[in-house]
């Protein structure tokens, strides 16, 4: 496994493949999980070469907390990596990717940005789409893939692709889950055991909405709302459920597999999403 931290040495080694092999693209901020791992997996699966890249991102971070206390630990991360044979992984320090004070770029991805993630995380996905974007110029990759997890950074990344003009096909692959059905997340690793407990109740939401689809959107809404009521520690931030195609809310169902329910909660001052497709 080669490890890159600056970005004209990975190019470099790059350009050698670039005319015989497809190229995997995994972008991840580190502290990984078998969430993660199974990006590694599907790209190993799809492409010839995989490549991730580990970078917490400050430009995306709106809180500066949120920022200082975001696990990290490379070793660890390098050895799973090794593990699954990932062929390439690009470490790079803030000044690899970003000039001295430079600004994020200002996207128009339309109502899909400034709505749920958008709304309660103002300028994230503008810093995340600055880094992606950054990315995307230097490594060139066949395919990139995201978690279903982070839907609306998954559609805002398609709609980023299709703005650029690029040729870069974008895989959503499905969430992978604790037993206990919470979404696996490094954000996790701040939870203490009850905590994580309680944070079961989003799955159990989501898992009830796609047992009880009949009842309707608004019923729906309304249930989630009044379960994250009855709980001490869950902070309920917003329940939409929405289109999966611009993830507008919806009032009444679209076709199957076509909607999507999301969730944003706190618990002990950690921030949580999750979503299902029903
Ligand atoms: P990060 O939170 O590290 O996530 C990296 C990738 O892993 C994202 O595509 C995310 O959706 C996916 N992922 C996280 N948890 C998952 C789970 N439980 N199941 C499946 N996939 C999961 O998302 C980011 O980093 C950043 O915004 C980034 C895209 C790297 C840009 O900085």
């Amino acid at each position: 496994m080669k490890v890159y931290k600056k970005k004209s040495e990975l190019t470099a080694y790059l350009d050698a493949f670039r005319e015989i092999k497809s190229i995997g693209f995994v972008p991840t901020m580190g502290a990984l999980h078998s969430g993660h791992l199974r990006l590694i997996e599907e790209s190993k699966k799809d492409c010839e070469i995989t490549i991730c890249s580990i970078f917490v991102n400050p430009k995306q971070f709106n809180n500066s907390d949120d920022y200082a206390n975001y696990p990290n630990n490379l070793n660890n991360d390098l050895e799973k990596l090794k593990k699954l044979n990932c062929d390439i992984v690009y470490t790079p320090k803030i000044n690899d990717l970003y000039a001295n004070e430079e600004k994020v770029k200002e996207f128009d991805f339309g109502p899909l940005a400034n709505i749920m993630e958008g709304k309660f995380r103002p300028g994230h996905f503008n810093g995340m789409a600055t880094v992606i974007e950054k990315f995307f110029n230097i490594i060139n990759p066949t395919k990139a893939f995201f978690g279903q997890k982070d839907l609306q950074q998954l559609q805002i990344v398609k709609a980023l692709v299709h703005q650029m003009n690029i040729p870069i096909e974008i895989k959503g692959i499905p969430t992978v889950r604790e037993e206990n059905g919470l979404a696996k997340s490094s954000r996790n690793e701040l939870l203490s055991a009850n905590a994580k407990d309680e944070a079961t109740l989003i799955y159990k939401c989501l898992n009830y909405c796609l047992n009880n689809k009949e009842k309707g959107v608004s019923a729906l809404k309304l249930y989630i709302q009044n379960q994250f009521k009855k709980q001490d520690h869950l902070e309920l931030e917003y329940a939409e459920i929405t289109s999966l195609k611009n993830l507008l809310p919806i009032s009444k169902w679209e076709a199957e597999n076509e909607n999507a329910i999301c969730i944003a909660a706190y618990i002990d001052s950690v921030r949580l999403i999750d979503n299902i497709i029903l």
